[in-house]
């Protein structure tokens, strides 16, 4: 399957970020055709979202029409769209690629879907770190508005909107949706209880859409192409083409845009495979926080059901490629110091085990491991999972117990190293947090 540049469509044209460029390239097009030319309600352009199979870009999938569909029609209420663009997980970098390359993409995408859903004010939440980034979009905005796309009555028509860049203070948890709002209400970014969902009671208390870069983007190209277009790309259940972001033991490390449902091989090999001499090992196909695939996997169809099924997730599509030389009890250490790091800390089975994951696990990669210790790990990992508050501590386990199912042999050498490995009770005593 070839490579389907649509969101990546002018990402190398050095100038796509000057609103005149966008708008020779057929920018802000999809406003005119809503406001102006075919004067499309907000109900129906919900419905066409709902019918085109849009699936949610920031992770989960959830169909981003029904999403919509679920804030209330009252036209006195204040409601807000929020653009998630935390992006903090490891692995993941196709936002960041969006907003340095076609932030008037973003900002239109922005634009339709603050109307379809009756916001008037919108927030780009940009991890704090995109500095780049961070200015483009501010100096898309200024230009949008001084063209008349964005503030009051947008191309004269009744609708009107503003749009604020709010920069984060980095932390992996504002990714995460009620974090992300308490965040930008000023407080701690920590979770919020759901429900009441941020569709009905979000930001400040009012109806809220969050939806990811990558998604809104999609917007654009759904109403100027229309539904059916849109539904003819990728499979049935999975519409659309997917960025996927390949890192770590490839040639060419980078964004490749493929329609979902591509073979994970065809998204290798557009990356250059591995370097010369070496082959692929595993991966994660959709960030950190998945399990992993192997070698058995290479042909295996990239979209949210294939791989859900076969116990991974597509998640971001950030593909974490790693070659024969890659020491997995390293991986799986390196990865739960990241989850521990990230924890914010509310709920004690994901701020505790994930630390008591680090321990065991530097222990084994110590060489001073036990054998109960990979049975140790797998309980914990299935209690998180089960018992915290949020989804980052259930993200925190797929990773590192696909480790260990996948790659036993190489956890038990670690732990062979440790002449005492089977005198666990011992062992036990010298870690009382155990
Ligand atoms: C720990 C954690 C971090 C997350 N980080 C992001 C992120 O950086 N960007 C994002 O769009 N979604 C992130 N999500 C998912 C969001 O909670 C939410 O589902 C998403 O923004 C919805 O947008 P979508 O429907 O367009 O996918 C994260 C979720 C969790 C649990
Ligand atoms: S699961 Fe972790 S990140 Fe989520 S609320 Fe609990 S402590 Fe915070």
């Amino acid at each position: 399957m070839d490579e389907m540049h649509i969101l990546t469509a002018h990402v190398k044209n050095p100038s796509q970020c000057e609103i005149e460029t966008y708008e020779k390239n057929g920018g802000y097009q999809a406003i005119r055709k809503v406001l102006i030319v075919d004067k499309i309600t907000p109900e129906n352009l919900i419905e066409m979202v709902k019918l085109s199979g849009l699936r949610g870009r920031g992770g989960a999938g959830f169909v981003t029409g029904l999403k919509w569909g679920f804030i209330p029609k009252d036209p006195a209420l204040a409601k807000y769209l929020v653009c998630n663009c935390d992006e903090s997980e490891p692995g993941t970098f196709k936002d960041r690629f969006l907003i340095e390359h076609d932030p008037h993409q973003l900002i239109e995408g922005v634009i339709l879907s603050s109307y379809a859903i009756g916001a008037h004010l919108a927030f780009i939440y940009c991890r704090g770190e995109f500095y780049e980034g961070i200015k483009k979009l501010k100096q898309a905005i200024i230009e949008a508005r001084k063209k008349g796309y964005l503030g009051k009555n947008i191309l004269d028509s009744s609708y009107s909107l503003n749009i604020i860049v709010h920069t984060g203070a980095g932390a992996y948890i504002a990714g995460e949706e009620t974090s992300q709002l308490n965040s930008l209400e000023g407080f701690r970014a920590t979770p919020r209880l759901r429900p009441p969902f941020p569709a009905i009671a979000g930001l400040y208390g009012k109806p809220t859409i969050i939806n990811n870069v990558e998604t809104l983007c999609n917007v654009v190209h759904i109403v100027n192409r229309g539904v059916e277009w849109f539904q003819s790309i990728g499979t049935p259940k999975n519409s659309g083409t997917k960025i996927f972001q390949v890192s770590g033991h490839v040639q060419r490390p980078g964004c490749y845009e493929f329609p979902l449902g591509v073979t994970l091989r065809n998204v290798l090999e557009a990356a250059g495979g591995c370097p010369p001499g070496r082959s692929f090992k595993a991966c994660y196909p959709g960030g950190s926080s998945c399990a992993l695939l192997t070698t058995k996997d290479l042909d295996i169809s990239m979209d949210f059901e294939t791989l859900a099924a076969r116990k991974s997730a597509l998640g971001t599509a950030s593909v974490i490629v790693m070659d024969e030389t890659t020491d997995m009890v390293k991986v799986a250490l390196r990865l739960m110091e990241f989850y521990q790091n990230e924890s914010c800390g509310k709920c004690t089975p994901c701020r505790e085990g994930t630390r008591w994951m680090v321990q065991v696990l530097s222990r084994i990669e110590a060489g001073k491991g036990t054998y109960d210790d990979l049975k140790t790990i797998e309980e914990v990992c299935e209690q998180m999972a089960v018992t915290s508050f949020c989804p980052l501590a259930a993200g925190a386990a797929p990773p590192v117990v696909s480790a260990i199912h996948e790659f036993k042999k190489e956890f038990l050498d670690a732990i062979k190293r440790n002449t005492h490995a089977d005198q666990h009770p011992e062992m036990k005593v010298s870690y009382p947090y155990l």
